[in-house]
């Protein structure tokens, strides 16, 4: 065990800026270079991308057909799945050089992720997935103390700005409609203000208004604390809120290659 965690020390001492354990605002939030992603039993490669940067601070909305890889890419930036080539570097640090239980640790502390299956715990209150994302996080904990918040406060004040009832909040995951939990997620994900926030299709079951507000929150907390959005939608009317627009099949050479079989 000690071994793993002085490799972990290692590998986070190795990455640019780690005086407080949070990342130089500077620092790219995310670069892809010479990434290959192969599914186990796949016939052909799902992701071949030379090179892809997310800039620190920088909002981007990505798009792609059905079954392109989006969801996959974000697996990989979020350290979840690795590559079988390439590299994946999250505010400067390079995800391969951590060991898996290290990667979690990192994740927790840098990356807040709305999923596009939400992953709460079922059984655990609305409150309780939101905080969830500060129980394994001292350093999120730590932001939010700097910022003079209790935990309580600030899961509070993100669902009352998604417009979630203080009541709901103590009501079961599986007892929320989808929309509802969606929103559970998206405060989960910004919760003790992770310098990258990555959202996979994260407006798909909200009504018009609430797919504004929702966006309008997102966009509006990740500016406030300088955080990087990775934005991944089928919608493009949404498109025009964001600095830059990324058609999946124009940095993925695998889809060029499948088009070409
Ligand atoms: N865990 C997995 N194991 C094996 N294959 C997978 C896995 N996840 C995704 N794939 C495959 O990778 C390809 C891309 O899937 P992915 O979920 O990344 O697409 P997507 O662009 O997010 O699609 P959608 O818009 O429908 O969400 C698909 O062919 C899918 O079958
Ligand atoms: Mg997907």
């Amino acid at each position: 065990m000690a071994g793993v965690t002085d490799r972990a020390r290692a590998a986070e001492r190795g990455r640019a800026g780690t005086a407080a354990g949070d990342p130089p605002q500077r620092v790219e939030a995310v670069r892809l270079s010479g990434l290959r992603l192969r599914w186990p039993g796949a016939a052909a490669d799902c992701l071949a991308i030379d090179d892809f940067r997310l800039g620190a601070g920088e909002r981007v909305f990505l798009r792609g057909p059905s079954g392109s890889g989006k969801s996959s890419l974000l697996s990989l930036i979020g350290g979840v799945v690795t590559p079988q080539a390439g590299e994946v570097a999250v505010a400067g640090q390079v995800l391969d050089a951590l060991s898996a239980a290290a990667r979690d640790r990192f994740r927790a502390d840098h990356v807040g992720f709305v999923f596009q299956l939400f992953n709460l715990l079922p059984w655990l209150s609305a409150r309780d997935n939101i905080l969830l994302a500060c129980r394994f996080s001292p350093v999120r904990r730590a932001r939010l103390a700097a910022a003079g918040r209790t935990l309580a406060q600030e899961a509070e004040r993100l669902a009352a700005r998604l417009d979630l009832d203080v009541g709901l909040l103590s009501r079961p995951a599986a007892q929320l409609s989808v929309g509802q939990q969606q929103r559970v997620a998206a405060a989960r994900a910004l919760i003790g203000r992770p310098g990258l926030v990555v959202a996979d299709e994260p407006t798909s079951a909200l009504d018009a208004d609430r797919q504004q507000a929702f966006l309008d929150l997102l966009l509006e907390e990740c500016r406030a604390v300088g955080a990087a959005l990775l934005f991944v939608s089928h919608d493009g009317r949404l498109a025009r809120h964001f600095d830059r627009v990324v058609d999946l099949g124009s940095i993925n050479r695998a889809l060029a290659a499948a088009g070409d079989a």
